[in-house]
């Protein structure tokens, strides 16, 4: 069977995630190189895949200034970088499994699809959602009629308080500008969805949102501007050490150094925005909770809660039919199928997964049918999250965020796209 290879660029949280997946289909795939500019990243990554050091490179720049070295270049480096560094792979001849968000405005997302058309190569983009057991088995309800032609959706993507405070407070996406908003950050993944399980285009869009926690006016007393400088508050939640120190060597610990201890992660909390209080970061701007609302284009309607006030890291969904319903909880995989006038039925859906990490099994399963893709095996590919796709889901993404922005203004995708 031939391998696919793979260059990734940037071996952070993700491009590491993927890269290790070597391990999980050792026949299948093979990574030839890597870069980042964190030269930890890249030898912590390397005692797992034991490259040869010219294979290791300092930068994506460097990587890329070689002669092509492999099938596919995974980039992973942050969402601002990705146009440029989509752009220069695909010229130099990559296919590419390209991390959400695409891009951080419509036009970049535009011309990196235009770019790959017309160095006639592939894109990939991880929607890792779409590739998970739970996600598929709606899908297949849906495609097989279970539930009639679906009318309304109604979703909730609870972040959890932690997974917030770590990386929409003090984490690479606090600030929406430096970064990206939180509905192409986080969300894009949920629009992605909407837009693949009802199989049509959306044609209005709304949003309302804010951030109204994680401000001075909800600071403790007395608590100092970083939790390492002795905050008396022994109960806050987001109390930095408590914090990361009982996720070692696990997400997020491993954001923070790839090989933590309390010792590394002390002097990281010391000197990075980790660990600040969350109630005094001085430039985030990134919504807690929002709120948005799709017309699609046969009438059916989507309403999407995202929150960063839950406990749970979850995404539930209720799926609303013309001959039943379905509701969905994407981390207790289970799924309670309603036909109307039949008894409800309740599936835990355990069994049919072999992997639970990493979005749900979805960065396992996403990297097989990348692998199969880019192999060229003769399979469905209907799921499979290519560009053209993708981009719907971004430029929902700036609609919804421009709606936002100004008091919640309906957008309507035909005109906006005319800006585009
Ligand atoms: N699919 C998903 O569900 C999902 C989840 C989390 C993050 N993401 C996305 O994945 C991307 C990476 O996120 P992350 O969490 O891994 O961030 P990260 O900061 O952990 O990793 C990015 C890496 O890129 C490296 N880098 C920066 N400039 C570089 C350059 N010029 N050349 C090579 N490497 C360079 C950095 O040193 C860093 O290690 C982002 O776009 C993010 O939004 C996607």
């Amino acid at each position: 069977m031939k391998k696919v290879s793979f260059a990734v660029m940037g071996v952070g949280n993700r491009g590491t995630r993927y890269a290790v997946m070597q391990q999980k289909y050792p026949e299948e795939m093979e990574v030839v190189a890597i870069a980042d500019n964190r030269p930890v990243r890249l030898e912590s990554l390397n005692k797992v895949l034991r490259l040869p050091a010219e294979r290791l490179f300092l930068s994506g720049e460097e990587m890329l200034a070689q002669p092509k070295l492999a099938d596919v270049m995974v980039i992973a480096t942050q969402d601002k970088q990705h146009r440029e560094h989509a752009v220069a792979a695909l010229e130099k001849g990559y296919d590419l499994l390209l991390e959400k968000p695409i891009a951080v405005t419509a036009e970049d997302c535009k011309a990196i699809a235009e770019t790959a058309h017309r160095c006639g190569r592939r894109i990939i983009v991880c929607h890792v959602l779409r590739y998970t057991v739970f996600y598929q088995q709606i899908k297949k309800l849906i495609d097989d009629g279970v539930i009639g032609k679906v009318e309304s959706i109604e979703a909730a993507e609870q972040v959890g308080y932690y997974h917030y405070a770590h990386s929409y407070v003090r984490g690479n996406w606090h600030n929406s500008v430096e970064s990206s908003p939180m509905i192409l950050a986080k969300s894009c993944h949920d629009l992605d969805l909407f837009l693949w399980l009802t199989g049509r285009k959306c044609k209005k869009v709304t949003s309302f949102g804010s951030q109204s926690y994680f401000n001075k006016e909800h600071c403790p007393p007395n608590a100092p501007p970083r939790c390492t400088d002795g905050c008396p508050v022994e109960d806050c939640p987001y109390h930095a050490q408590k914090f990361y120190y009982s996720r070692i060597p696990g997400w997020p610990a491993n954001v923070l150094h790839p090989e933590p201890t309390e010792e590394n992660i002390l002097e990281i909390l010391k000197n990075t925005d980790y660990g600040r209080c969350v109630f005094q970061m001085p430039d985030n701007d990134v919504v807690d909770h929002e709120v948005t609302n799709l017309l699609m284009d046969d009438g059916t309607t989507v309403t999407f809660t995202m929150t960063g006030f839950s406990n749970q890291q979850t995404r539930t969904i209720h799926v609303f039919g013309s001959k039943g319903d379905v509701v969905g909880d994407f981390k207790a995989r289970t799924l309670s199928i309603r036909v109307f006038g039949k008894e409800e039925e309740t599936i835990d859906l355990s069994p049919l997964y072999d992997d639970f990490t990493g979005h749900g099994g979805g960065d396992g399963r996403m990297i097989k049918d990348v692998i199969r893709f880019y192999r060229g095996d003769d399979f469905d590919t209907s799921a499979i999250t290519m560009i053209d796709r993708s981009t719907e889901s971004h430029y929902l993404a700036f609609a919804a965020e421009h709606s936002r922005i100004h008091d919640g203004v309906c957008i309507d995708m035909d005109e906006f796209m005319k800006t585009i």
